[in-house]
Formats: C-alpha cells, structure tokens, sequence
C-alpha cells in the first residue's frame, strides 16, 4: 500500500503535504515526492524517505499539492519512479495507490500513439491518459480514464493552473477532510485530523473535486450528496519508536478495547455468533495467527471452525450460508482479506469483521463489523493490534456460553499486561544464534506469532515449531548456536513440553521459556502471571516475544518501525 495525499486551502501547501506523507509513511516508504500547482506544476521526487523528499523541496508558496509515499510494485524504488507521475504534456502530476493489472496492453498502446514513458511504473499511465482523454470536463474524463483501467486504481490529480485537486477511488481506500478555507484528501484519516474531524470516506467508482471551501461527489458522471461524519482517528504523538510505545501501550489499549468491543458486539452480532454452524476466520500475516487463536477458542465453545490464510481462499471449499466467515484485518484494507470476503459473500456465508480502522473498506464490505479500539497502530510490526484482536475473539467467543468478560476481569488482564510489558527475553549473547519459537496448541499460535515479528523487524529467519512435532524433523536444525524460545501456558501440555526441553537442552540448545509453570526444566524461566482464563494466556505470552523482536531489531541498528520490504497492510495482490 501507499500513503497518498492531496491538499487545496489557505496554507502553504507544501507544509499540510510534507507533514501528511509523515504521518502516511507507514503504509510504504521506500521512496516519495510530491507536486505543487501554481501558475506552473512543479515536482520533487526522492528514492529515499519523506525526510529526503523534505530537504529537496524549496520553499516554494502553493496553495493546492499532492503527495506519495512509495511501496513499490512496478519499477525499483527510485526517484524516477516515485509519484507524482506527470503527463507527457506536463498538464497532470498523478500519485496512484494500488496496481493497474492490464498496464501492459496501455501501455503499448499508448507507446503505439507516441507517448514516451519516463519511469518503469503502471501510475504513469493515468497521468498520460487523463491529458489524452481531456476533454475540458474533469469529471467526465476522469471517468472515462478510470472505464480504461482494472486493478485497484485510487489516484489523485492536480491540472495544470488549477488549485482544484482531482480524486477517483477504485480498490484503495480514500477519505476527504473539509475543515475552514482548506480540504484536505488521504489514504487515511490520521493525515487529516489535525486540521479537522469532519470527514467523508469515498466509496469503489467515486470521483471527487475539491478546491479550498468545498467538495463535489460525482458517480457515473451525476453528483452525489455525501454526508460528511465526525473521525476519532487521531495520529499518535510523534517518538523514536512506535512499535516501543505500542506494545507498552497495550495495558490501556485492552482497556479501551474492551469498551469498543462490546459496545461493537450489537445484538446483531452476538446473533450471528450464536447462530453459527461453523465459523471460519480468515486474515493474513499477524492477523492471521489470530484467526488461528479464533479458530481454537471457538472450538472450545463448540462450534466447529477453521482458520484461513486470506489469499487461500480457493482451497476452502465448504463455505455457504451455515458459516460466520469473520475476517480480521487491522487496517480493514488488506487486498488479500476483502478478496476473500467478497467471495465469501458470494458464496452465501454471513461475514464480520474485526477491524481497528472506522472508515475502512472492511466496514462496508461485511454484514457487520466489531472495532478492537487498539488506537492509531504505526508501526508496521503489530503489537497493540493483535492482542485486542485476540481479546475481541475471547469476547465473541463468550457469546455462546453464559459467561461475559467483567470490568474487573478486563482490569486484571490489564495489570498483569503492565507486568509482562516489562518482561524482555533478549539477551546479547544469543544475538547470533538461530532463534526457534516453539509451542502446543494455543501456544503454538503465539510461537508462530513471535517467529513472524522476529523476522519482521530483525530480516533474520525465524520459524515456529509445534512441541510436539519438533523431534519429527526440524529437531535436525538444533545445536549449541540455537536458542530457544518455548510458550507453555496450559497444564495439559506440560509434560510435553518439558520433555521437548530437554530434547533441546540434550542438543545444545538455549532454552528461554514464556510459562504459567516452573517445572519445564528451561535455563531462564520468565513466568507470566496467573489470570483467571487459561483462554486469555495468548494475549500475555506474546508481549515478552514482541519485546524480543523490538530489542533484537535496535541492536541489529534497524528502524523496528519500518522494516525492510514491508508495508503495515498490502493493498495490492
Ligand atoms: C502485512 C503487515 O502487510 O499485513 C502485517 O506487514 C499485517 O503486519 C498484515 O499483520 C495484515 O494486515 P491487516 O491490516 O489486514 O491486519
């Protein structure tokens, strides 16, 4: 995904987009520019980050901008790449989020009538299209540029001596600002509200214009009457690092996340849970192992489930109006989750989804929708996000039984939270070894999700092994450079597991464990404190893992916040 964003009002505008594609860089940052439109259009592209774009960008006075922050898909990240893209005629600067997947035929047949490309991208081509097809009504055209492209295609335009800013959306999401003497267009609302909370979200095939004072919504050429609501999205203060201050934001971020989900968990959702005959979760990446910790949960309450890698959806082949097909995304924009939603519903099944995001696709697409109130989440690894959504899962869970998370059962997850938040595995001595996260069961889902933050922000491999299984195989990998990580929150598997440690100790191995018990025989024992559901142990033993990554990552000296390749949701496939 990328961070794009567009700006027409009474400040100067290179300050409202150099300060907007900050706050965006999250969502890619592997290059970015920005275009500003006076009498002239003139552009400033980097290779590098937001702070480059800022130090190559003169202080020119402009009260209408554009600008991109970069995750690449076509074409390396490079200057020459970076959006804006201009037109071959210099009329319009374009930044495009998502992929144009017929690029190639447009691109030759655009070749074919003398355009020549300056950049490897698929972006450029809208830029050449809406100079093409201008035919002195902007919406009009850009209808008619947008009929031409398939793939996810949200872009945002300035013309040439216009202070007006151009805006379709198609597959990405787009959100419009209207505050006093400005608007103001993002990919997000964190880039909007500090200006102001009045904000509308734009729907698949909606074109908008907006100039200083107002915004006009256009659809199939005729204007739309859009309402404009109030956003609570606010951007989280600026610090070194927000992947340090999410994870110790996570006692208070359950706490919030308890008030949201249930005030989320309508009587039409806890119908829809009740009344399921399977449910299947899907999700992709950290939200992915969440649908994992679903799946379990739910089978505990009885109710026959899978959980689904989201771009795996082909091989799910029972899915019909018996399911709850609940698909989790932080972002609410992940590609590869509101594909599967879209053929879920195809197929009949009721859909929930469990977001962190108000104006996310997600809301619109599925039947109903539970927000996890995690707060405003940054950094790309996530942290905050994926222990609400394991609380959110817990609570709707409870909708089958008669029991219900009490206010000060939610206090004591809390506390005990700010306990482990302390809690750090890292130690220098290991940081060449190969780390292995082991676990059974519900253990095995945080193992799984340490693995993937280790390798997230450190780009070293990692991999997760259940306890049982280790000794069948990858048992072979284990020597004195290994050390392990093993999670054991539940008494059934505790013989188990001690006998897994000392298979690995007889190997070699360092073993750390993540415990609710002291007889695992591990070298260094970091006990979790006791809770009241065996259930809710998962939303603990990942914290100390989270930290492990964190500290591993600034001792490798990388920006934990902005990991190499990564974006915080992909919305391309
Ligand atoms: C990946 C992110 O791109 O998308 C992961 O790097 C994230 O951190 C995954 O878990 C899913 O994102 P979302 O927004 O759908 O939860």
């Amino acid at each position: 995904m990328c961070g794009i964003i567009g700006y027409s009002g009474s400040r100067n505008a290179r300050t409202v987009v150099l300060d907007g594609l900050k706050t965006l860089e999250y969502r890619g940052y592997d290059s970015a520019g920005a275009a500003f439109s006076a009498e002239d259009i003139t552009v400033f592209k980097t290779g590098g980050r937001v702070s480059d774009l800022e130090k190559i960008t003169p202080n020119i006075v402009a009260h209408a901008g554009i600008g991109h922050t970069r995750w690449a898909t076509h074409g390396a990240p490079s200057a020459k790449n970076a959006h804006p893209h201009l037109s071959f005629d210099g009329r319009f600067a374009v930044v495009h989020n998502g992929v144009i997947t017929n690029c190639d035929e447009l691109k030759l047949s655009l070749i074919r009538r003398g355009i020549r490309f300056v950049s490897d991208t698929d972006s450029e081509i809208i830029a050449h299209l809406l100079s093409l097809e201008y035919d002195g009504d902007m919406v009009s055209t850009i209808d008619k540029v947008s009929s031409l492209l398939r793939g996810a295609t949200t872009f945002i335009a300035l013309k040439k001596g216009d202070e007006r800013v151009y805006m379709h959306r198609n597959g990405a999401s787009l959100v419009v600002g209207k505050g006093d003497g400005e608007c103001i267009v993002a990919s997000d609302a964190l880039a909007i509200t500090p200006y102001t909370s009045d904000v509308a979200v734009l729907c698949d095939g909606e074109t908008a214009i907006m100039n200083a004072t107002d915004v006009k919504f256009f659809k199939n050429g005729k204007q739309l009457d859009k309402p404009f609501g109030k956003t609570d999205r606010t951007a989280p203060k600026d610090c070194s690092c927000h992947m340090r201050a999410e994870i110790d934001e996570i006692p208070s971020a359950l706490l919030n996340a308890y008030a949201e989900i249930s005030r989320s968990i309508t009587p039409a959702v806890s119908d829809m849970v009740r009344n399921a005959k399977r449910t299947i979760f899907f999700g992709c990446g950290t939200a992915y192992h969440a649908g994992l910790y679903g799946k379990i949960i739910f089978e505990r309450v009885g109710v026959p489930s899978n959980a689904v890698i989201a771009s795996e959806i082909d091989d799910e082949r029972f899915i019909d109006e018996n399911c709850l097909c609940v698909f989790i995304t932080q972002s609410g924009e992940t590609a590869d989750t509101l594909i599967a939603l879209a053929e879920c519903k195809a197929r009949g099944a009721r859909t929930l989804a469990i977001t962190n995001v108000k104006e996310s696709t997600v809301t619109f697409e599925a039947d109903e929708t539970v927000f996890i109130g995690a707060g405003a989440e940054i950094a790309v690894a996530a942290t905050k996000s994926y222990v609400c959504q394991l609380l959110a899962l817990y609570m709707l869970s409870q909708e089958r039984t008669e029991k219900r998370m009490g206010k000060s059962e939610i206090q004591a997850l809390a506390n005990a939270a700010k306990v482990v938040s302390k809690e750090n595995l890292y130690a220098p001595e290991y940081k060449d070894f190969n780390p292995f996260f082991i676990g059974k069961g519900i253990d095995n889902v945080t193992a799984k999700e340490g693995a993937l933050k280790f390798k997230e922000i450190t780009c070293k491999f990692a991999d997760a092994y259940g306890a049982g299984e280790l000794k069948h195989g990858s048992i072979a990998l284990i020597d004195e450079k290994s050390v392990a990580y093993v999670v054991s929150t539940n008494e059934h598997d505790e013989e188990r597991v001690r006998a897994t440690v000392r298979e690995l100790q007889s190997r070699g191995a360092y073993v750390f464990a993540v415990t609710n018990s002291n007889r695992l025989g591990a070298n260094k024992t970091l006990m979790l404190p006791k809770i009241y559901d065996e259930n809710l142990y998962p939303v603990l033993s990942v914290i100390p893992l989270q930290n492990l990554a964190l500290t591993a990552s600034l001792c490798l000296g990388l920006d934990p916040d902005k990991p190499r390749n990564l974006a915080k949701s992909v919305t391309v496939i």
